[in-house]
């Protein structure tokens, strides 16, 4: 294959990445985003197979093996567990960016010293900190939030912490300047070595102090470290192809993380260096009030008398699988002429679209599913707001409580509706650890239970005769 064959093959693939990010914007062209990217990735190893450099084919072989012996059981996680297998996947790519860069270093210092000019030993540098930053500290954010039992789930944190953390960074970096002025200079081994703990150490203690909460955000930004490492890489290995799909990788991420830290009124310095998730003293919503309870056939038949019912899911929706029974009370209702719409808070659950695409696996139609904006200023029409599993994006301390982690994130405004019928297991608070006076407003009835067991048992009541 000529050199002008794999130049087009890098456009080919580098067009079909822009267009895979592009379609994943919009649900109904999100499946064609999905194939223009695996397509992409496809003409982007077929091009490198045949690049003339590439002589040990066999080796390739191995490692596509290996890929696939890795690479399939981890697409079959159920969907919770998705950002935790996204931190795997980047784990593995930061891996691979701090090893090659690593090789690369070592190669060319005995192969040809003078191959490492000042800039490419520099973006040796930059691959090698950030791939393996990225990479012990994707396996420490995967193992946080799968709950592993010895990473604490809660912020680990100590007097001076983030003075030692980026002192321990700092002096990466200095001993990668030192490595790029002199590359074959006697000591520069062992101190490319010292780089490489560094940055698996750093890599390690970056996560530590972050909670649970805030490791999908923080996912998001190792994803665009891993980007990153990648166009670093791009750069030592002269392949246009790494520079463009890395910048892609880098600046989405960069994107997503900072929509979430938005949703979620929070700075990326309060993520990284927030503690965010600490136990804190409860916050008593001022005078205690009653939780008041409410029977299914009483719930059920205030569905029935509404015009508008506002559905409201969130991550007890995901964690209990309760989307099919929503759909099959979508149906009931719909069936009998009533308006139901699906407000979309943009952090309900633990990753950007988690509601989205729980509903699109339910078959619920895209049309109605309302982004939170556009809900707010119909919620005072709605009849019933049926919470399900959803807390922190429908507490009204929000708008008002300085104190509480959650000040400044906008909700939905279910406590505006006529009626709000809430389903959860107890009286726990949400992820942010705060009280939600939403559950004991005067015009809220709870009911407990299993998200799943509760909507089955409302379905039943509407099918098996108690309502027509
Ligand atoms: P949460 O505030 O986490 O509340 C979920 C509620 O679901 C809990 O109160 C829990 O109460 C209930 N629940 C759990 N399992 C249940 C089950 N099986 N059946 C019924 N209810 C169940 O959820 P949210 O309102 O979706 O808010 C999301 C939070 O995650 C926000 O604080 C957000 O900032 C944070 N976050 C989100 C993201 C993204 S990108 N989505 C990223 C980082 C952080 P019980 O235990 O009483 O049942």
């Amino acid at each position: 294959m000529t050199r002008a064959v794999a130049q087009f093959a890098a456009i080919l693939a580098t067009a079909l990445f822009i267009f895979s990010l592009h379609w994943m914007n919009d649900p109904k062209t999100a499946r064609h985003g999905v194939v223009a990217g695996v397509s992409g990735m496809l003409v982007a190893v077929l091009a490198t197979w045949f690049q003339p450099e590439i002589v040990h084919h066999g080796w390739i072989v191995l490692a596509i093996v290996a890929g696939f012996i890795v690479g399939v059981p981890l697409s079959r996680v159920p969907l919770t567990a998705v950002p935790q297998r996204t931190a795997l996947s980047h784990a593995f790519g930061g891996l691979a960016a701090g090893l090659v860069g690593t090789a690369e270093y070592y190669l060319w210092v005995g192969k040809g010293p003078e191959l490492l000019t000042p800039f490419r030993m520099s973006a040796i540098v930059a691959e090698v900190i950030l791939g393996f930053l990225t990479f012990t500290g994707s396996l420490m954010a995967a193992g946080k939030l799968q709950e592993v039992r010895w990473i604490p789930q809660r912020p680990v944190t100590y007097p001076g912490q983030n003075f030692v953390n980026i002192g321990i960074l700092g002096v990466a970096v200095v001993l990668g300047v030192l490595v790029v002025l002199q590359p074959t200079a006697v000591w520069s081994g062992r101190a490319f070595s010292g780089i490489v703990g560094l940055a698996v150490l750093f890599g390690v203690l970056l996560i530590i102090p972050i909670g649970g909460a805030d490791m999908p955000t923080v996912i998001s930004i190792l994803n665009s470290y891993a980007g990153l490492s990648a166009v670093a890489m791009g750069f030592v290995l002269d392949n246009k192809l790494l520079v463009t799909a890395g910048a892609l990788d880098g600046s989405s991420g960069l994107i997503l993380s900072i929509i979430m830290c938005r949703a979620m009124n929070r700075s990326f310095m309060n993520v990284l260096f927030g503690a965010f998730g600490q136990v804190q003293a409860a916050t008593a919503v001022g005078e205690q009030k009653e939780w008041k309870q409410e029977t299914i056939e009483g719930a059920a038949q205030l569905l029935e008398q509404a015009s508008l019912v506002v559905i409201i899911p969130g991550y007890g929706m995901a964690v209990a699988q309760a989307q099919h029974k929503v759909r099959e009370l979508y149906d009931q209702l719909t069936k009998r002429g009533i308006a139901v719409k699906f407000a979309i808070h943009p952090v309900a659950g633990r990753m950007p679209g988690h509601m989205n695409v729980l509903l699109a696996e339910a078959n619920i139609p895209y049309t109605a599913l309302v982004e939170m904006d556009e809900i707010n200023p119909e919620m005072p029409q709605c009849d019933v707001a049926l919470v399900i599993g959803a807390n922190d994006v429908v507490n009204p301390a929000a708008r008002y409580a300085k104190h509480t982690p959650i000040y400044g994130m906008p909700i939905i405004d279910a406590d505006k509706a006529k009626t709000v019928l809430a389903i959860k297991r107890s009286k726990n608070p949400g992820f942010a650890g705060i009280d939600n006076e939403l559950y004991v407003q005067d015009n809220t009835w709870m009911l407990f239970g299993d998200a799943k067991a509760v909507l089955g048992d409302l379905v039943k009541q509407f099918g098996s005769g108690g309502l027509h």
